[in-house]
C-alpha cells in the first residue's frame, strides 16, 4: 500500500514536529487536536521552525517552506481528518485509557486499511491495541524531539502487528531519511528504559549525596561525552514525565526501576524542570 496521506493527531510539541517532518518528505497531512487553540499555535510553530532552522540557514527555499505548509491542514474534527489518509499517528498525553479509547474509536472509523500508529515512548502497543478488534494494523512508531532533527526511529512490533503492516511502517519511516531500529513490544523499549535509568540512578546519586548537581552531570557530560547531563536532561524533558514512566516501568519490570524518592518529592513540589521554571536547575 502506497501511503501519501496521513492524519496526525495531537498537535502538542511531538505531533506538530511529526506534521512538520511527514510534510516536509511530501506528505499531505491533516493535524488535529481536541484543542484549537494549540493547532493554530502548532501551525505557527511549524512556519517559525521551516524559517529559522531550514530557509535562513539556506537548506530550503522560501517558496518549498510555503509549500510544505500548504500541505498541513489543521482539522479540529477527528472523523472528518482521518477520512482518505492511509496512515494515522497518534501523538496524545502518554495516558494508557486514553490511547485505548482513541485507537478502539479509530479502529471503527477508519478504513481496514489504515494503519493506526502510536507515538507512546514508554507504553506496551499491545495493550493500546488490546480494546480494538483490528489489532493487526497497530503499530509504534516512536520519534523523538525534535521530530524533524532526530535521526532515529524506534519501530515497534505489538504482539499481534501484521508483518504487512511492520513493513509498509519501516518503510514510511525511511521515506522521512530517519534511521530505523525495530523493537520488541516491551515496557520504555530500548530508548526510553535505557535513559530513564540513567536519569533515576543520577536522581539517586543526588539524593544520597554523593555529588553536586553540577558535577554529576558535567561527570557525564566529559567521561562519555554527552551533549547533556541526565538532571539537566530530566528538567528539559520534565520531572514529572520520568517520574510516570518510572512508576510505569516499576510496574512492569520490577522494584528497582521505581522512581526515587526525590524525583516524587520534585514532583509533589511542582520542581518539573524548564515547564515550571524550577527544577534540578533555576530557569
Ligand atoms: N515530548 C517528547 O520528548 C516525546 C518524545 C517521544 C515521544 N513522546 C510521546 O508523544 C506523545 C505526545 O507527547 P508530547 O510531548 O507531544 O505531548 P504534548 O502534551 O505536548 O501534546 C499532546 C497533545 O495531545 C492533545 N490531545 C490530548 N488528547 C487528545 C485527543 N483525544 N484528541 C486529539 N488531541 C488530543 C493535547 O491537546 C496536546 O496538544 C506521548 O505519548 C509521549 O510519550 C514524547
Amino acid at each position: 500500500m502506497e501511503i501519501k496521506n496521513i492524519c496526525v493527531i495531537g498537535a502538542g510539541i511531538m505531533g506538530h514536529g511529526i506534521a512538520q517532518l511527514a510534510a516536509t518528505h511530501g506528505y499531505e497531512v491533516n493535524l488535529v487536536d481536541v484543542n484549537e487553540d494549540i493547532l493554530k499555535k502548532a501551525k505557527n510553530a511549524i512556519e517559525k521552525n521551516l524559517d529559522r532552522f531550514f530557509v535562513v540557514k539556506n537548506k530550503i527555499t522560501a517558496e518549498e517552506a510555503s509549500d510544505i505548509l500548504n500541505r498541513i491542514k489543521l482539522n479540529p474534527d477527528r472523523d472528518s481528518a482521518v477520512k482518505g489518509v492511509q496512515m494515522v499517528i497518534e501523538a496524545v498525553f502518554e495516558d494508557m485509557n486514553l490511547k485505548q479509547k482513541l485507537f478502539s474509536e479509530l479502529d471503527s472509523i477508519c478504513d481496514k486499511s489504515v494503519i493506526l500508529a502510536s507515538n507512546t515512548s514508554s507504553l506496551s502497543i499491545t495493550e493500546i491495541a488490546s480494546k480494538s478488534n483490528n489489532q493487526e494494523r497497530i503499530v509504534g512508531i516512536h520519534f523523538f524531539n525534535p521530530a524533524p532533527v532526530m535521526k532515529l526511529i524506534e519501530l515497534i512490533k505489538g504482539k499481534n502487528t501484521s508483518e504487512e503492516v511492520f513493513a509498509t511502517s519501516k518503510q514510511f519511516s525511511e521515506s522521512l531519511n530517519k534511521t530505523v531500529v525495530t523493537v520488541k513490544d516491551a515496557p520504555g523499549f530500548v530508548t526510553t528504559r535505557l535513559i530513564y535509568v540513567l536519569c533515576n540512578e543520577a536522581v539517586k546519586l543526588k539524593m544520597e549525596g554523593i555529588a553536586s548537581t553540577e558535577d554529576i552531570d558535567v561527570a557525564c557530560k566529559l567521561a562519555f561525552n554527552f551533549p547533556m547531563g541526565p538532571l539537566e536532561l530530566s528538567d528539559l524533558v520534565g520531572n514529572d514525565i520520568y517520574f510516570h514512566i518510572g512508576e510505569y516501568l516499576g510496574e512492569a519490570l520490577g522494584e528497582k526501576y521505581k522512581p526515587s524518592p526525590l524525583l516524587k518529592e520534585m514532583v509533589e513540589d511542582n520542581l518539573l524542570g524548564r515547564k515550571s521554571k524550577k527544577g534540578f536547575y533555576n530557569y
